[in-house]
């Protein structure tokens, strides 16, 4: 089976492109972009998105910086042809390359940034690097990953979320979806050992009272478990959080880091 989190293969794409779009139209998503955004502290030139999926970062960029020239880069074929499919006339082109390899030459852009990609990366730190390698000397590095220990629930029995945080693991495990599931606590650790100064790290803590709203931004969804042969093991999960719907308790938290630096 291919991974989940790549762009692979039409289920894979199709799954993926939804989960993102769903993401990025969430208010919870929106929150932690504009914390980077802020830290970031970009006014245009040349802008660099490595992993950029869907590409609505980039296009969201263009919009805000007119006169910047943005660049969505992926490593997979099928991410860039997604993307381009949903251009919309704005200033960004989308490119294959691989972030541990980027095809740009030293000190190439203005501004890099990289959005829960490297939580699924085996080395991130040769990507970090080599994220700061394109980055012009006094430009900003921005990171944005996930804590995916950080997942916790409410309303159910006293020891419900070590098991629900196992499901969680085993479910990124077998869908090979992530690498690294401390990555966003990491960020900070990785801008200062790639050498990066002035760095400034935030945690942004996402609330859901609304599975709905939760879905897209954590695999909590019985699709999610299906594709993994999971349903079984999930249902009395689900089955918990569908009753703390009903009841109105349900609530799910989870921290996403936001993490800058200078070259
Ligand atoms: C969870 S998605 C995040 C997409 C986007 N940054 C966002 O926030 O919506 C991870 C993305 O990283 C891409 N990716 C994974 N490994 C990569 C690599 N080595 N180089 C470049 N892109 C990679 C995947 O194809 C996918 O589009």
């Amino acid at each position: 089976m291919d991974t989940i989190s790549d762009f692979s293969g039409t289920t894979q794409t199709a799954l993926l492109r939804d989960y993102l779009s769903l993401a990025a139209g969430s208010s919870a998503i929106q929150r932690v972009r504009a914390a980077g955004l802020a830290m970031w502290e970009v006014d245009g030139g040349r802008l660099l998105d490595v992993g950029s999926g869907n590409g609505e970062v980039a296009r969201e960029l263009s919009a805000l910086l007119p006169e910047a020239e943005v660049t969505a880069v992926d490593h997979s074929a099928d991410a860039v042809a997604t993307a381009s499919g949903l251009h919309d006339g704005s200033r960004v082109s989308y490119e294959v390359g691989d972030a541990y390899a980027l095809p740009y030459p030293d000190g190439h852009f203005d501004g890099v940034r990289s959005e829960r990609v490297l939580q699924h990366l085996a080395e991130p730190d040769r990507a970090v690097a080599e994220m700061a390698r394109v980055l012009r000397p006094g430009g900003r590095l921005l990171l944005i990953d996930t804590e995916w220990q950080s997942f916790r629930v409410d309303g159910s029995p006293e020891n419900f979320n070590e098991e629900c945080l196992a499901l969680l693991m085993e479910w990124q495990a077998r869908a090979r979806s992530v690498d690294s599931p401390p990555s966003g606590r990491t960020l900070r650790r990785r801008l200062v050992t790639a050498g990066l100064t002035d760095v400034r790290t935030e945690p942004v803590t996402l609330v859901f009272t609304d599975l709905a709203e939760a879905a897209p931004i954590m695999p909590i969804g019985a699709e999610m478990f299906a594709y993994v042969g999971m349903e079984d093991r999930a249902a009395g999960w689900l089955a918990d959080l569908e009753r703390a719907v009903a009841d109105g308790t349900f609530l799910v938290t989870l921290t996403i880091w936001v993490a800058a630096g200078t070259r």
